[in-house]
């Protein structure tokens, strides 16, 4: 597994998994599977409501915590939560975690922010996060922030590689984790003739191809999936390298657009949604 340095000099795997959408018993599972098959990062957040199922399955694989690289996100409702780091802790079973975002830029942001760096500083979280940030906000979250964000968390795809906003984090050495990294799971984006191709040539699968050219852009990857195959498939992907002339002609699907678009009231009620973070 491909390694990449963060700001810090804290160490990340360039691929890991993610939970979004898992349900417990599932989350628990593909946790157990992925660690066991060699992945050593994990995604999950307060929102997923799996964050008990992950530790399960984290404690379940048999793979020693110093092994994994855990990353976790709090919810707006919980930024001026001064419990919040140790719930989330809790839920886990975990006594510290590699990387803790804070998940959207809603409510008192500013506030969660502070939290995260008071955890850095406590020695509970190796590293700091921040998903979904852009414009006004981010800049002032930029401009609060004591601790530069160390990783930031967006959609990134071939779609999308968010050029912008990576432009605006490139003085602090901000690592780019992608959140839909294979479109979730569009068929428009896997069916790209290119990726056919390519795949034909190198022996893999489109999905494949398209996790390559993520980690050879420089973003960490984290595909989700429930399923064990590609799982798996998933992983293999250090094995062959796309060519410069490649990464180019991948580089013209971009036309930045993305999947999801919030809107600042779009993103202002996820300060209101409260959720059963405790559920399983
Ligand atoms: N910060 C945020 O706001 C935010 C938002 C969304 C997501 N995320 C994070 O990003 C992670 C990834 O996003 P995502 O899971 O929504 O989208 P994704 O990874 O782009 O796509 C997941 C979909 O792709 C399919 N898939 C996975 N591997 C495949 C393969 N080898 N071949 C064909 N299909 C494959 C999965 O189906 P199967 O189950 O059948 O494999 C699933 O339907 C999340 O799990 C979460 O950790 C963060």
């Amino acid at each position: 597994m491909e390694k990449l340095k963060l700001s810090n000099n804290v160490e990340i795997p360039a691929l890991g998994l993610g939970t979004y959408l898992l349900e417990p018993s599932d989350a628990q599972k593909s946790v157990e599977t992925a660690l066991k098959d060699g992945y050593s990062l994990i995604d999950t957040a307060n929102a997923y409501c799996n964050e008990t199922a992950v530790g399960r399955g984290i404690r379940n694989s048999g793979v020693g915590r110093e092994d994994v690289f855990l990353s976790t996100k709090l919810w707006p409702t919980v930024y001026e939560d001064e419990n919040a780091v140790d719930d989330t802790l809790r839920r886990l079973g975990v006594d510290y975690l590699d990387l803790l975002f804070i998940h959207q830029p809603a409510g008192n942001f500013i506030e969660g922010y502070r939290q995260l760096e008071r955890a850095y500083k406590a020695g509970k979280i190796r590293s700091i996060g921040i998903s979904n940030f852009h414009g006004e906000k981010l800049s002032r979250l930029l401009e609060n922030a004591e601790i530069k964000p160390h990783v930031i968390q967006l959609e990134a795809h071939p779609y999308c590689t968010e050029d912008e906003i990576m432009e605006k984090l490139r003085p602090y050495g901000t690592r780019l984790m992608s959140w839909y990294p294979l479109g979730h799971g569009d068929s428009r984006l896997l069916n790209e003739e290119v990726f056919a191709r390519l795949a034909e040539k190198y022996g893999k699968t489109p999905a494949q191809i398209i996790l390559r050219w993520h980690t050879q852009m420089g973003f960490i990857v984290i595909p989700g999936s429930r399923n064990p195959e590609h799982i798996r498939d998933n992983r293999d992907i250090f094995d062959f390298v796309l060519t410069a002339d490649e990464m180019d002609e991948i580089g013209k699907l971009n036309d930045n657009v993305r999947y999801y678009n919030a809107t600042d009231e779009s993103e202002e009620r996820f300060a209101t949604v409260e959720l059963d973070f405790d559920r399983d």
